[in-house]
């Protein structure tokens, strides 16, 4: 079993040096020539990964392919892969921001699909050095939500990955994990990247209003989407993360900062989306979708 990893991202590159160390068979690849990455372990210990491939190759039902990828680059990157998996091959989505379930059960409908979140720290320091700075918790589970006995499939998958990452966690139902991540990204995202601020100045009390009406929006929106929300909580997780974070830019500050694109759709624009649908207004939210789209067209 061989696990598959697109991209050289700092999660995917913290994933892979997992595997290296304990020996799980993987490789990289990269859809841009890119030279082998080195990962920086919170000891120190320096792990050299293989050299990304940069055409993809044809996998088995074994195999596993994971996208530790921006949300915007789900869709190219299963369009691409898709006629190299068979329809029994697991393929993990671990992405800031929600979507990726739709384009995967419209890309590959018959593939069991995993959707995953996580809150270890790792940060790209050049083209070809990631540091890995806190091991977080990684929450997973299936694009179906079920209860009961994990299949032969699944279970696979957990043990495999808690080879590579040391915190694991399946969910029956992984929703309402993604969503309170969400709820995170929602606030810490666009205003650190508006304000061009660390995290933690997220803490100053200047954004306190501003963070109550974005977690009360996201909030309704959960509930109306059958997930328990309240919006106090939501706006304590997301000073916790700050506090945690203090000292980091966020991956959104980082888009806007190098002038690529945002995962702002994927994540305000979700929420927008969403609540068009159930009849909910969001502002705020659809306010900072406009303000980072514009920040990012200038
Ligand atoms: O996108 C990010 O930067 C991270 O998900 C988070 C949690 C906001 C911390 O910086």
């Amino acid at each position: 079993m061989t696990i598959n990893i697109l991209g050289t991202g700092a999660i995917g590159s913290a994933l892979a040096a997992g595997a290296a160390k304990h020996n799980v068979p993987y490789r990289v690849f990269s859809r841009t020539p890119a030279t082998a990455v080195t990962v920086v372990s919170q000891q120190d210990e320096q792990i050299l990964l293989h050299t990304p491939l940069s055409q993809p190759a044809k996998l088995d039902n074994s195999d596993i392919l994971i996208l530790p990828l921006k949300a915007h680059q789900i869709a190219p990157a299963l369009q691409q892969w898709q006629p190299y998996v068979s329809e029994h091959t697991p393929v993990i989505l671990m992405h800031n921001g929600m979507g990726g379930a739709e384009i995967a059960r419209h890309t590959m409908p018959d593939n069991p699909v995993f959707l995953a979140t996580t809150r270890m720290g790792a940060l790209t320091h050049s083209k070809n050095h990631v540091r890995i700075t806190g091991h977080g918790t990684t929450d997973i589970g299936f694009i179906d939500a079920a209860p009961g006995p994990l299949t032969v499939v699944q279970e696979q998958v957990l043990t495999i990955l808690q080879h590579c990452l040391k915190d694991v966690v399946w969910h029956s139902d992984i929703y309402p994990s993604l969503w309170h991540k969400l709820s995170i990204n929602a606030v810490i995202n666009p205003l650190t990247a508006l304000h061009d601020v660390p995290n933690g100045a997220l803490l100053s009390g200047h954004f306190d209003s501003q963070i109550e009406v974005i977690c009360s929006e996201t909030a309704a929106v959960m509930r109306a989407s059958g997930i328990s929300a309240d919006a106090a909580l939501l706006a304590a997780n997301v000073r916790n993360v700050a506090a945690a974070t203090a000292t980091n830019y966020s991956s959104m500050h980082q888009d806007v900062a190098h002038h690529r694109q945002t995962e702002i759709d994927a994540i305000n624009g979700y929420i927008v989306q969403q609540a068009t649908k159930k009849g909910i207004s969001v502002p705020e939210n659809a306010l900072l979708v406009k303000q980072i789209t514009a920040l990012t067209q200038r």
